[in-house]
């Protein structure tokens, strides 16, 4: 009876080919490790976000005088609404963290380089696009942090084009008619566009074959009889058991905050948010949420407001290029020397630190000096990358994987 289905599907829809071309005879890399969790996990939370938003919109009022009524409504009178909203909240934080993993696996096994350039390149795009999600989406509970940190960011806008800006708003405050274009690009046009952007990154994963650990392309060393990769092994069943460990070790992270830190001490929800929106009463410590506040850094680092813009802009930009900045003879940092692992620890440090200066106070003496320092850190790694791993002292890669 199941075969029957199964050819009759089959005869008008590719099925069982595209199981078996994308999973049960999809070869990967027999040395997968930690660090490869962060892919399937990233899938995950998009579905979660998608689910558990389509449930919020369905009690959300996108009305600046509704707005924060229904947000708290869906706390406290839908059934279940605390749990939909916290796992939206802490879904958003947790992307940012199995993301930044993710490109941080890709950094460290040079995942960018030939031929995965459009791979990383469609990564990058999907990156912006969760910057951008993230961005509409905190304005729509209108809290305190949501209005401020909205007219924070479009006033970046206005320093270069105020008309801009005022296209933007759709008034000339942060308003209702704000909070309902923001609401269209959140709930509909960028997930639809990020959708289709994570299934053309996996296309371009599938095209050219995953990276691994050892940087080592397994495509090189086929059988002579079968074609397969030696060192391959089929996705399904290996690789779906190694993520559902994955999985299960996300989620007890994920409820454990949902359940017993919320609002990650300030981090995830911000003190000021649970304040509804006042356009006339600035809060007195901006800052964005924590995934944010490295590029918030940058950017109060620079005292010339255009300037901090531009440098803001350009950190984030700057990882599209990192495929040609490269100039390494090995990928992965198994094989590289001291230079190259000097250099990335020096990054990520930077990364870090400035990290937690976005969400200090500017006033906070040391919070610009040291943000400054690292700003230039930062934009070292990738000037000097072309010098760097030229000169760094490589060691052989072997010819097949190690496990
Ligand atoms: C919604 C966000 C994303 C999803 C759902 C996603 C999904 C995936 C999946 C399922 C894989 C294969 C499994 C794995 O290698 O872990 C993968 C690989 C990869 N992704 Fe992503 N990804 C996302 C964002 C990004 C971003 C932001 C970048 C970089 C800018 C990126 C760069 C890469 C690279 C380079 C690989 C190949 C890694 C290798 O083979 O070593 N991805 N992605």
């Amino acid at each position: 009876m199941m075969s029957q289905v199964l050819g009759w599907i089959d005869a008008r829809f590719p099925l069982t080919k595209v199981w078996k071309e994308h999973l049960a005879e999809y070869y990967a890399p027999k040395n997968f490790n930690f660090w490869y969790y962060f892919g399937s996990l990233a899938l995950l939370v998009l579905v979660l976000q998608l689910v558990t938003g389509i449930f919020l919109t369905m009690n959300y009022k996108p009305d600046a005088r509704f707005a924060f009524a229904s947000v708290e409504y869906i706390m406290r009178d839908v059934d279940f609404g605390w749990l939909i909203r916290y796992m939206h909240s802490t879904g958003a934080s947790m992307f940012f963290m199995v993301v930044y993993l993710h490109m941080m696996r890709g950094i460290l096994y040079g995942s960018y380089r030939q031929p995965r350039e459009l791979l990383w390149i469609l990564g990058m795009f999907i990156y912006l696009c969760l910057m951008a999600e993230a961005f509409f989406g905190y304005l729509l509970p209108w809290g305190q942090m949501s209005y401020w940190g909205a007219q924070v960011i479009v006033s970046l806008v206005d320093a270069i084009s105020p008309e801009l800006a005022l296209w933007i708003r759709g008034d000339y405050v942060i308003a209702d008619a704000t909070l309902n274009r923001f609401f269209a690009f959140h709930v509909i046009a960028i997930p639809l566009i990020l959708v289709v952007l994570v299934f053309l990154h996996i296309v371009a994963l599938h095209q050219v074959g995953s990276n691994n650990p050892d940087g080592i392309e397994i495509k090189a060393k086929k059988d002579p009889v079968t074609h397969i990769p030696l060192d391959g092994i089929p996705f399904h069943p290996y690789y779906t058991v190694k993520d559902i460990v994955g999985v299960v070790g996300f989620l007890m992270v994920y409820f454990g905050i949902i359940f017993y830190a919320p609002e990650g001490g300030g981090f995830f929800l911000e003190e000021n948010n649970f304040i509804p929106a006042d356009p006339l009463k600035t809060p007195p410590h901006i800052a964005p949420v924590w995934y944010f506040t490295p590029f918030y850094a940058i950017l109060r680092a620079i005292p010339q407001k255009q300037m901090g813009i531009a440098a803001m802009g350009l950190a984030v930009l700057v990882f599209f290029l990192l495929p040609w900045l490269d100039r390494g003879i090995v990928k992965s940092i198994r094989y590289r020397g001291a230079l190259y692992r000097w250099a990335l620890g020096a990054f990520v440090v930077a990364f870090l630190v400035l990290g937690y200066m976005g969400t200090l106070e500017p006033t906070v003496w040391y919070v610009n000096p040291v943000a400054r320092v690292c700003t230039a850190v930062y934009f070292a790694f990738f000037l000097l990358m072309p010098i760097f791993t030229r000169l760094d002292r490589t060691r052989a890669v072997p010819d097949r994987v190690t496990t």
